[in-house]
């Protein structure tokens, strides 16, 4: 089924922020758009407001000052809900409640047409619920845009249990002609993004809470290290503790329980105390005049060091350890290569070593761990970055049992090579890896369930949330198994449900097969 022209009429249902951007977004389309709101002058600010949206686009030449116009006069105030009857597409962005949904789709069903598409906004709710009681639900589907409507380019098209394929598939068609991204999803809790996120959250907590490093050497590493627009914490001062302590435990009451989306006893507390982030002038950090911006942690300038190994057997880091050699040798770093035999190892072979120092990309098992496994005390392991050749900071973390100096040699090498090195408490799986790797654990859990495929998961976090690279892609990147030897070493050392593997994953991984065909 194609799009729906532009010459039909859309009829948007609450006139919030979220319904006066679809809006927007909807006029400047072509279409007739009727705001309706049970507050008269929320639609009359929600029309004032887009007009001016408008006006600025036009003033910036995104928009010929003619169509910003054209736009403007095709939006009207509908003073009740008999006035949509000519609507064939109703998009409803009204109170986050299901009964208020499910009332209002009742009444809407006796104004509108057979053919009308129904199509809710809704982040959290069931949309297979919301439709459960209409005598038509298959004409209903989730709809759902992020905030700020205008500017994000995402929307989950979420079918219900009795969704129409074909209804979903002009949803989805219509948000691709309205300039938007559009995925298809299946109503499960979080939809995609609100459930692939969580990990990204929740590991920041778990690092926190395990004393790896302060929040704003959290956030800095995951910014510079792993490419993420902002770190975990600032972000969550941006959302609001309230509203991402909420989502986080609405996926996990869904998911009855699922060890996977344990909220934390540390943001609770925030929530506890009032300190909700930004709006009100405290979170994890402080937003008065006086606030210093704490500074994150990185390791004092060490002298370059004296001597650099890698080693030549295959499996040492894979293609991250070939990238990073590159960087070291574009600083003028000279490196030897040889076999671990001829350095008389007799464990795993380091990806790098320096100063007797074994230095390896982490596998999701701690430095001291690894350094008793290996029966080499000076063991450095790092973490996972974004881009090799481009990353501005690296996390390290050294053995309990390994020397000081053969550390401080570990940072030199990476100092040299022109990084910020953070210096993490020795958690397993560090900072980077341990996010990515429970970024596609979800969504690789999500595409085996038939919530969306990987295409669309990728697409999703990168749409909506920015993220600088799909999880899925990612974890391609770095390589399937490796991911899964991560996740495996986290549920060993933590005994947990929550980092058990993905089926998927692991079928992939025996297929040597990447997640995206
Ligand atoms: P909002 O509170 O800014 O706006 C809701 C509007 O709906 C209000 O103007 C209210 O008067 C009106 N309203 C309430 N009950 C109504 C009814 N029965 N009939 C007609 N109008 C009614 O809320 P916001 O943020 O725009 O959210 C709206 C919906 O969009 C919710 O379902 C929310 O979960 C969803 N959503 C919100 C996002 C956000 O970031 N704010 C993101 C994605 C979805």
């Amino acid at each position: 089924m194609a799009a729906l022209d532009n010459s039909k009429v859309v009829a948007v249902i609450g006139s919030g922020a979220m319904g006066a951007g679809i809006a927007q977004v909807a006029a400047a389309a072509g279409h007739t758009v009727k705001l309706y709101d049970t507050r008269p002058e929320a639609v009359n600010k929600a029309i004032d407001s887009i007009g001016a949206a408008y006006g600025k686009l036009a003033g910036k030449g995104k928009m010929s000052a003619a169509d910003a116009e054209a736009a403007a006069n095709r939006l009207y105030a509908a003073a009740s809900l008999e006035e949509l009857g000519d609507a064939q597409l109703v998009v409803e962005a009204i109170v986050e409640n299901l009964d208020a949904k499910r009332a209002l789709f009742a009444q809407l069903e006796a104004i509108v047409g057979e053919e009308t598409i129904l199509a809710t906004n809704t982040s959290s709710i069931s949309v297979t619920a919301i439709a459960a009681q209409l005598r038509h639900p298959a004409r209903l589907a989730g709809m759902h845009f992020f905030n700020p409507v205008p500017l994000m380019a995402l929307v989950e098209i979420v079918s219900g249990v009795a969704t129409d394929a074909a209804v979903a598939q002009t949803l989805y068609d219509t948000a691709t002609t309205w300039g938007k991204q559009a995925v298809h999803a299946k109503s499960t809790p979080g939809f995609i993004v609100n459930r692939l996120a969580r990990p990204f959250y929740a590991e920041a907590w778990r690092l926190l809470n395990e004393q790896a490093a302060d929040a704003a050497t959290i956030d800095a590493v995951l910014r510079e290290a792993g490419g993420f627009r902002m770190g975990p914490f600032e972000l969550m001062d941006l959302i609001g503790h309230d509203v991402n302590y909420a989502v986080t435990k609405s996926v996990f009451d869904a998911y009855y329980n699922d060890p996977r989306f344990t909220p934390s006893v540390l943001q609770l507390e925030l929530v506890n105390a009032g300190f909700l982030g930004r709006k009100t002038g405290r979170g994890l950090y402080r937003y008065d005049d006086e606030a210093e911006v704490p500074a994150a942690q990185a390791e004092p300038k060490h002298e370059r060091p004296e001597y650099v190994g890698y080693s030549l057997e295959a499996g040492a880091g894979g293609e991250l350890t070939a990238s990073m050699l590159e960087r070291f040798k574009a600083h003028g770093i000279a490196i030897t290569a040889r076999t671990s035999a001829e350095g008389h190892l007799h464990g795993e072979a380091p990806a790098f070593h320096c100063n007797g120092a074994a230095i390896y990309l982490t596998d999701g098992r701690t430095a001291t761990e690894r350094a008793r496994a290996n029966g080499h005390d000076d063991t450095v392991v790092f973490d996972l970055v974004l881009d090799a050749a481009q990353a501005a900071r690296i996390a390290v973390a050294s053995a309990d049992q390994c020397n000081p100096a053969a550390f401080d040699a570990a940072v030199a090498l990476f100092q040299t090579a022109g990084f910020t090195v953070t210096r993490l408490d020795d958690v397993p799986g560090l900072a980077v890896m341990r996010t990515v790797a429970m970024l596609a654990n979800e969504a690789a859990d999500a595409v085996q369930q038939g919530v969306c495929s990987a295409q669309a998961a990728d697409l999703a976090m990168r749409k909506g949330v920015n993220y600088p690279q799909g999880p899925l892609a990612w974890a391609d990147a770095v390589g399937v198994a490796h991911i899964v030897k991560v996740l495996d070493n986290l549920a060993a050392t933590y005994g947990e449900d929550r980092y058990r593997v993905s089926p998927l994953l692991r079928r992939r991984q025996a297929a040597r097969r990447n997640l995206h065909a």
